[in-house]
């Protein structure tokens, strides 16, 4: 890798998490996780195969990756992988529950304190991508439950990592990305309200210079986007 700071997101390879690597590209050496092969990738990036829904595993394969690629300290960790199932609360069976808390929280806790040592090293930031679910959403309890789970954990690590690691959350609002139809949801003609992948990933990126501990990307920063004439 060469000289850049180099930041690691995970599901890079989809949606807001990859719309944030195309803006990251320039000024950091990029490496980037998802289930798949990673070929195609329109970036340059180390691509680690792993799947979240195995957390052990996943951060270690993760961890042994960054080992081998010399990779010793991170400016930006942004935990961004996430899955979920649209149904409501007595619809989810155990291993489906589990699968949504695996991906979106076990995962995030075991990956921030597995990766703590090279953010310190690169005096880098936590991020974790929330969801404005987190207060709680019908027909989506535990991706609430999970994004909710997040919100306590960046808690505890600003707490706990004080001066030493940034700890961001971002709570992204409606984004059209693969995630809904992966989650049996359609959104029908509300669609055309939500936020592209790239508007999103404009405003993650924004919040991000701001080292702002917690924001919700809604209306308001709609709203900024019509006045500024950039498209939503
Ligand atoms: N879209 C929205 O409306 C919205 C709103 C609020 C918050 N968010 C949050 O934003 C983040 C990004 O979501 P998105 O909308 O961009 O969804 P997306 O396009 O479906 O991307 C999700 C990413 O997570 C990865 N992922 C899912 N399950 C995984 C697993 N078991 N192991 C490893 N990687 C896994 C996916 O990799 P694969 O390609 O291998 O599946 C993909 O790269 C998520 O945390 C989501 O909860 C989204």
């Amino acid at each position: 890798m060469n000289g850049m700071p180099t930041a690691l997101i995970t599901g890079g390879t989809s949606g807001i998490g990859l719309a944030l690597a195309q803006r990251l590209a320039g000024g950091h050496c990029l490496v980037l996780t998802g289930r798949g092969d990673g070929a195609g990738l329109p970036v340059d990036a180390l691509f680690v195969k792993a799947d979240l829904s195995r957390p052990e595993e996943a951060v270690e394969t993760v961890a042994s990756a960054l080992r081998s690629a010399g990779v010793s300290s991170l400016s930006k960790l942004i935990l961004n992988a996430g899955t979920g199932t649209y149904a409501q609360a007595d619809a989810e069976d155990a291993a489906t529950i589990r699968r949504t808390l695996d991906v979106n929280l076990v995962a995030s806790v075991l990956m921030a304190h597995r990766l703590a040592p090279l953010l310190e090293e690169g005096r880098g930031r936590l991020v974790l991508i929330g969801s404005v679910a987190h207060r709680g959403s019908a027909n989506m309890p535990s991706y609430a439950a999970s994004k909710a789970g997040l919100t306590g954990l960046a808690r505890s690590l600003r707490a706990e990592w004080d001066g030493r690691i940034g700890v961001q959350i971002i709570h992204p609002g409606p984004t059209r990305t693969p995630m809904h139809e992966k989650a049996g949801y359609d959104p029908g003609g509300l669609e055309k309200m939500f936020f592209s992948a790239d508007a999103m990933a404009d405003e993650v990126a924004r919040l991000m210079e701001t080292g702002r501990p917690g924001a919700t990307v809604i209306f308001g920063a709609r709203i900024r986007r019509l006045l500024t004439g950039k498209p939503s």
